[in-house]
Formats: structure tokens, sequence, C-alpha cells
């Protein structure tokens, strides 16, 4: 890498009067991190993968739409695994006529089903989406259900051969063994499982894996497609700890080949949990994610580091907040800052009604089909990413100054300054005073941000992430673009109500722009 001296002078407009707030970084001297090809991933629910996918003879062509816009951007579709609590529950049968047969325990979840059968058809559904990679998530929980091990026996060809057309992109054995021995949806193992259990149950599961697939799916074992996304723990601070997973042998068949976390920020009915205060706070983002970074770094595991399941609130989000345009700002914050710090892939979890999904894959009695706000947080990230598979970048973040509510990053190709992103996440509740005749909210703020650039000359291009507030569940656009699916079903669609191809100039090395509070912009320079 070309290590040119990009300098990058952060100031702020009061006033009229540039004050400067720091003088200069350089991209040898700032934490860069490298994001991975199809780094705005995603993580389906088990149960819901269905839903999602559809079947061989009718696939969700809205889902496949909505993955393929953002293959477009960042150069690759996203890559999908399939897990959650639900994989830990899936008992086959090979009886079983549908792709998958949930019945729902409401004292241990309304959201999704808690005793599952699946049947051969399950596995059709990883074929229903061209040009995408899946993760796999066998069943190592087990439910308390004796046939756990058959199960597993019984999947392993199905899944193989299903993910063997160049889809496959790693395995699973186990969600968040750390929370078996106190889940509040049902403790599956003993109050003394410790971490050499996990290891041995893990080590003994997966090398039944690999001796079924030597049988099945002989092809499945190279270097580059034999691989584990493991521990996918819940956090860094519960009953079991990785680096004593670490420590105690995890890894010692060498087939982990991402670190990958689990991740949220706070619950869905935590007490004090506000937009403003939780998820539109730059502060909170970064100690949610840094301490994964600290546990990373204490077990250099050699493998990427990756969010293998993670989104705003736990307990499947809350409505009015993870379903909003300001959990959208979040999401933009929180993949940037996760690829600030290298964590080099995001898998976003969502499943059927839940309400932090970024799109419902169907119409079902509590929800419609259609795409969400956080969709529109994860097409900005693949916007200022760019194809990193032509062009990879090194993402920065950018202290402001202007305390939680504001976050800024900067994205390097070869060392040299290509973007900026500015995410002004100060709240503007449109709805706030009331909405209808004679009830005006307030004038939006506009705050302006001011970068020095160096040397660079001409104009920067302006994209803009926008709706009318951080309240806004709808009418959200990407630079213009509505992803709706009751416009073109998901396809893009360019609206007319809002500005698009705005250019800004770079006056003596000084490029400004103004951002609406509750909205983000993206300043591409090398244009
Ligand atoms: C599946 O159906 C066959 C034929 O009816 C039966 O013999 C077998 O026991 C069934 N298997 C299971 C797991 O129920
Ligand atoms: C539902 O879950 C609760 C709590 O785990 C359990 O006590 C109850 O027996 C379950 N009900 C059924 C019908 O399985
Ligand atoms: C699963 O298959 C392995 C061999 O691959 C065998 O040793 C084991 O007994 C089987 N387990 C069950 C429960 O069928
Ligand atoms: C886990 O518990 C077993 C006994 O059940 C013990 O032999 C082992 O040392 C414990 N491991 C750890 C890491 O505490
Ligand atoms: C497979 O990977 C391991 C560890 O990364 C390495 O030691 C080994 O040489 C590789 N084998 C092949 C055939 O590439
Ligand atoms: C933002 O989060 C930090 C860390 O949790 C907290 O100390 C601070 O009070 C929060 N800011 C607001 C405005 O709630
Ligand atoms: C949806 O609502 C209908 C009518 O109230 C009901 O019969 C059906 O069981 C519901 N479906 C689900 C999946 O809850
Ligand atoms: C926006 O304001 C309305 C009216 O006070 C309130 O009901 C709503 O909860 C607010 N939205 C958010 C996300 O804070
Ligand atoms: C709501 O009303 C308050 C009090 O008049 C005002 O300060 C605030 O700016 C208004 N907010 C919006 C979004 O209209
Ligand atoms: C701009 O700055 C870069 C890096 O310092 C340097 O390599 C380049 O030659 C400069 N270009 C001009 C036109 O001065
Ligand atoms: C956004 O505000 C405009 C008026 O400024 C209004 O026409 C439009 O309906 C609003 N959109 C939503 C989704 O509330
Ligand atoms: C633009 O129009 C769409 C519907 O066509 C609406 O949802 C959105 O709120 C409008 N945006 C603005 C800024 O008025």
């Amino acid at each position: 890498m070309r290590n040119h001296f990009s300098l990058v002078v952060w100031a702020r407009l009061v006033s009229g009067q540039l004050h400067r707030l720091s003088s200069s970084i350089a991209i040898d001297e700032i934490t860069t991190g490298a994001p991975l090809e199809s780094f705005v991933s995603y993580s389906i629910e088990f149960s819901s993968f269905p839903d999602f996918a559809g079947t061989k003879a009718s696939p969700n062509g809205f889902s496949s739409t909505l993955l393929n816009n953002l293959g477009y951007l960042q150069g690759s579709n996203p890559y999908i695994r399939v897990g959650g609590n639900t994989q830990d529950y899936a008992i086959y049968d090979a009886n079983e006529s549908l792709p998958l047969r949930g019945i729902f325990n409401t004292s241990r979840s309304s959201d999704y089903p808690t005793t599952i059968t699946i049947g051969p058809t399950f596995f059709e559904a990883y074929n229903t989406w061209p040009k995408v990679k899946f993760s796999h998530g066998f069943n190592l929980g087990g439910n308390n259900d004796g046939r756990v091990l058959e199960t597993l026996n019984q999947t392993v060809p199905l899944a193989c051969k299903a993910l063997s057309n160049g889809n496959l992109y790693a395995w699973e054995y186990g969600n968040e063994p750390d929370l078996f021995a106190t889940s509040a949806q049902g403790p599956v193992r003993p109050a003394n499982y410790n971490e050499s259990d996990f290891v041995n149950e893990w080590l003994k599961g997966t090398r039944t894996i690999k001796d079924l697939l030597k049988e099945s799916c002989p092809d499945l074992l190279g270097n580059d497609t034999y691989e584990y996304l493991a521990p996918s723990f819940a956090g860094t601070n519960n009953h079991l700890k990785a680096p004593l997973a670490w420590s105690d042998g995890l890894s010692t068949d060498g087939n982990i080949k991402y670190f990958s976390s689990h991740n949220y920020i706070s619950g869905a009915t935590s007490l004090g949990v506000t937009l403003q205060g939780t998820l539109m706070n730059h502060t909170r983002t970064k100690q949610s994610v840094d301490a994964h970074v600290t546990e990373y770094n204490a077990i250099k595991p050699g493998v990427p580091h990756i969010f293998g399941e993670t989104n705003s609130l736990y307990n499947q989000g809350r409505p009015g907040l993870s379903n909003t345009f300001g959990a959208a700002l979040w999401v933009v914050d929180f993949m940037l800052y996760s690829a600030s710090v290298n964590i080099q892939r995001v898998h976003m979890h969502m499943g059927t009604n839940y309400r932090y999904q970024s799109w419902q894959p169907i119409t079902t009695n509590s929800t419609s089909i259609g795409t969400k706000a956080p969709y529109y947080g994860n097409i900005a990230v693949a916007a200022f990413l760019g194809n990193l598979n032509v062009q990879p970048v090194r993402v920065a973040n950018f202290d402001t100054g202007g305390g939680d509510h504001e976050a800024a990053y900067l994205s390097y190709v070869d060392g040299v300054l290509s973007r900026i992103m500015v995410i002004n996440m100060n709240e503007y509740n449109y709805t706030l005073n009331g909405t209808g005749p004679g009830l005006n909210p307030a004038a939006r703020p506009l705050r302006t941000y001011s970068f020095s650039v160096g040397n660079l000359t001409g104009e920067a291009s302006v994209q803009r992430l926008y709706a009318n507030g951080s309240d806004a569940i709808t009418g959200v656009t990407w630079d213009g673009w509505s992803y709706n699916y009751e416009l073109d079903a998901g396809r893009p669609v360019r609206l007319t109500n809002v500005t698009i191809g705005e250019k800004v100039p770079i006056t003596d090395g000084i490029v400004e722009v103004g951002v609406a509070d509750s909205s983000a912009v993206i300043l591409s320079l090398l244009v």
C-alpha cells in the first residue's frame, strides 16, 4: 500500500468563523480497518429462513432483489448466516412435508417457535437466491431433545449437498453456547457447564461433521471450503468466556476461519432505552464494539474478526425505536465504527416480524411485506465502501468533536482519502409536536461540516441518507433512491421530491457540507 500522507483537518463552522478542532491526521497515524468482501451481510433466524428465501418452486424474489441492490454497490452480495436461537431447536424428521414446522410457546418467546422440526425441503432454500453464499448452523444446544446427535448425522449430508454449488460460506455448530447454562429461553446445560465441556462437545461434533462430509461431500473438505464461524458467543462477559475456550483448545483443529462475535447495544425492554441516548449515540456504540475488540486482541486467534449476529436491541427490537430512521443512522454508525476497528464483516440479524429487520419478506398478521428503514442504513454503508472486490478500502473513524451525537468516517483507496461519511445523530422528531393542519414542526437544524482535504481541487459530490425525521419509519431515501416494496418490489426507484446531484466546491483545500439533524451525508472527493 502506498503510504500517502493524507491530511484531514476537521473544523466546525460557528457563525461564519472556522474553528479548527484538531490539526491533522495522517493515514499512517490513525487506526484503520480493512473490510472484507461482502462487508454488509446478514444473519437470518433459522426458523425464518424459509420465509426469507421461499422455496425452489417459488423463490422470494423481493429478498433476492434487496440482496442484489447491495451487491451492486459493494461488489458482491451479502453473505447469509442462517442461525440464531432456533438453529439449536431444529430437529430433523425425514417425513416432515413442510420445510419447517414450528410450535410457539409464548412463555419462552412470542417471536419465534421453540419446538421445531425440519424436513428435507428446508435445504432447498439454499438454492433460491443466485450469487449468495450461506453459512448453515447445526444444532448443538439440543433444546433438551434426545434426537440432537441423530439430527446432526441426518442433516450434514443434506446441508452439504445443498451448499455444493459454490454457495457455501462456512459452517457453524451451535449458537451462543455461552448462554447454554443460563438462557432466558430455558437452560440446556447444567449450571456447572464450563469452557472445557463446550470445547469437548464442539470438537467431537465438528469431527463428526468432517467424517460425514468425507462420505457425502468430499469436495467441501478443501482448506478454503471447510471452515467454521466460531465461537458465536452472545457477549464478552457471559457464563462462558471466549479466551478460556481458546486456551482450552477450541481452535485445535485449525478449522475456525472467522472469529465470530454477537452484539446488541441493549435490550428491547431494558429500562432507559431511547433513540437518542442508546442508538443515536456514538459513544454508546463505540463502547459496545470496543469490548469485542479487547476480547479479540486478548485471544489473537489469527483469523478475521466478524460480527456473525448483531443488531440494535436484543429480543428482536422495540417498535418505535429499532424500526425508525434513527435506527438506520445507528446502523451506519455501528457498521462503519466496526469497520474502522477491523471487524471485517457485519451480519445484521433479522427474522420474520422482528422490529429491527432490514426487510419483512412476507405479509403476516402483524407485519406487512416491505423494506424497512434499517435497510437504508445498510445501503448507505455499501455505497460508502464501494466495490470492495475491485477497489479495497481502509476505513477510519474520525472524531468530529461533536460529542455523543455525531460521527464521521473516512475511506481511503490506496492510502488516498476518497470519501467522507458524516452522520448527524442529533434527534429531530418531526411528529414531536403533532402533525396535521396548523401543526408545523420547528425548522430542522442544519449543521455545517468543513474538512481540509490537502491539495485536492475541484468539486466533491454529495449523497444524502434522508427521511422526514429520526422517528420516520417510511419515506426514507438514499441519494433520492427508494427501495420500497410498494414502488417496484424493492428495485431502486428515483423519487422526484428529494434533491440529488449536489456538488460542493473544494476551495483552498476546504470542502464544506451542510447536514440536517438526523441525517447522513457521503462526500465523494475523487470524482
Ligand atoms: C416415516 O414414515 C415411514 C413410513 O410411514 C415410517 O416407517 C417411519 O417410521 C417414519 N419416520 C419417522 C421418523 O417418523
Ligand atoms: C412452555 O414453556 C414453559 C417455560 O419453559 C414450560 O414450563 C411449559 O411447559 C411450556 N409449555 C409447553 C406446552 O410446552
Ligand atoms: C453419527 O455418525 C457417526 C459416524 O459418522 C457415528 O459414530 C455416530 O454413532 C452417529 N450418531 C448417531 C446418534 O447416530
Ligand atoms: C470444567 O469442569 C470439569 C469438571 O466438570 C473440570 O475437570 C475442568 O477442569 C473444568 N474446566 C474449566 C476450564 O474450569
Ligand atoms: C491448510 O491450512 C493449514 C493452516 O492454515 C496449512 O497449514 C496447510 O498447509 C493448508 N493445506 C493446504 C493443502 O493448503
Ligand atoms: C451516550 O452513551 C454514553 C455511554 O453509554 C452515556 O454515558 C451518555 O450519557 C449517552 N448520551 C446521552 C445523550 O444519553
Ligand atoms: C392470522 O390471523 C387469522 C385470523 O385472525 C388466524 O386465523 C391465523 O391463525 C393467524 N395466523 C397466524 C400465523 O398467527
Ligand atoms: C416522537 O415524538 C412522539 C410525540 O411525542 C412520540 O410519541 C415518539 O415516541 C417520539 N419518537 C421517538 C423515536 O422518540
Ligand atoms: C417542538 O416544540 C418545542 C417547543 O415549542 C420546540 O422547541 C421544538 O423545536 C419543536 N420540535 C419540532 C420537531 O417541531
Ligand atoms: C498532492 O499531495 C500528494 C500527497 O502529499 C502528492 O503526492 C501530490 O503530488 C500532490 N499533488 C499536487 C498537484 O500538488
Ligand atoms: C414527509 O414530509 C412531507 C412534507 O414535508 C410530507 O408530504 C410527507 O408525507 C412526509 N412523509 C412521511 C412519510 O411522513
Ligand atoms: C417523498 O415522497 C415519498 C412518497 O412518494 C414520501 O414517502 C416521502 O416522505 C417524501 N419525502 C419528502 C422529503 O417529502
